[in-house]
């Protein structure tokens, strides 16, 4: 950075974030808005987190992204929060506004959105979540709100998936499995597919046959952007969503709620799709 005072600093707050495209996207935003700032990323250990923010509090910082492990041990060290994401119980958007720190949640809006253009009704809609780690915590809010029909978990370990069912508020009927081929085998009239597990990148094999009826598919791992799961849907005829459409929906939320500006300049999208590659 340099010495003007308009300047503002921004990060990712995360750990294991090196190759994040979260700079890319927001270094991009800036740019295009004419904005001199400045985005980047900070690994960080949960125990340094306190005193990272009480750093940044000294500098010319605005805001910050949060990313895994730290979206919910940031909660304590911010003054307020608002009111989705204290009731999701996580942060992936601060903002440094007179002297206070304050956290959002872009997660659950980024990941409704580019599903809302999609599908208008979902009180008829029964989603099936690979996965219950911490992007599927927004997800699961996001449809509980929509008032999806049915929702059904699947994740490795299914003691993980009952405890984040435990701390839901809802009425709508919710059942966690154990994520292996037989159980998706057992699936039928599915309506909306979604993956929060990392299948591509730890080659995780699992086959989606047709008789399950997936309508739409939607998969939140981006890299690359056409990954294992979304070559099987689209085989399916299945609708898709693609993980680099969250990614940029609440990339441009986390920009608005820092600057007032909704990035409309959607030459991004094809900046980082050249980087996700095939
Ligand atoms: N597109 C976006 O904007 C966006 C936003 C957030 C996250 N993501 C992507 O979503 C994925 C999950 O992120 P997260 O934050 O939820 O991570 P996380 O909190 O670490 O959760 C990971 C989930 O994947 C499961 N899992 C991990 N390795 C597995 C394997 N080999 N076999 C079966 N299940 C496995 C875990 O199951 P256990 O409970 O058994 O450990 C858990 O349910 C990542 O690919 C991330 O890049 C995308």
């Amino acid at each position: 950075m340099g010495s003007n005072s308009n300047e503002m600093l921004y990060c990712l707050l995360g750990n294991g974030i090196k190759n994040s495209l979260s700079p890319i996207i927001h270094n991009s935003f800036f740019q295009s808005n004419k904005l001199e700032s400045y985005y980047t990323t900070l690994n960080v250990n949960s125990n340094d987190l306190k005193t990272i923010l009480d750093t940044l509090r000294k500098l010319n910082f605005r805001g910050a992204n949060v990313t895994i492990p730290h979206k919910t041990d940031i909660i304590p060290y911010l003054d307020s929060l608002d009111s989705l994401a204290n009731s999701v119980n996580a942060v992936n958007t601060v903002l440094y506004e007179n002297e206070k720190l304050i956290g959002y949640n872009t997660d659950v809006e980024g990941f409704m959105k580019p599903l809302r253009k999609n599908i208008q009704r979902f009180d008829n809609k029964k989603a099936v979540i690979l996965g219950s780690g911490g992007a599927s915590k927004a997800v699961l809010y996001g449809l509980i709100n929509a008032n999806c029909k049915e929702l059904i978990i699947l994740n490795r370990t299914i003691e993980n998936a009952r405890q984040i069912v435990t701390k839901l508020d809802s009425d709508i009927p919710i059942s966690c499995h154990v994520l292996n081929q037989k159980t998706i085998d057992s699936l039928s009239d599915v309506d909306i597919m979604i993956n929060t597990v990392p299948l591509h990148k730890t080659n995780t094999i699992l086959d989606f046959h047709s008789d399950l009826g997936i309508k739409l598919a939607y998969d939140l791992e981006y890299l690359p952007k056409e990954t294992n799961f979304i070559k099987q849907m689209k085989s399916l005829n299945a609708d898709l969503i693609y993980g680099y459409e969250m990614l940029l929906s609440q990339a441009k939320l986390s920009f608005q709620i820092w600057t007032g500006i909704l990035p409309s300049d959607d030459s991004i999208d094809g900046k980082i799709l050249s980087i996700l590659g095939v």
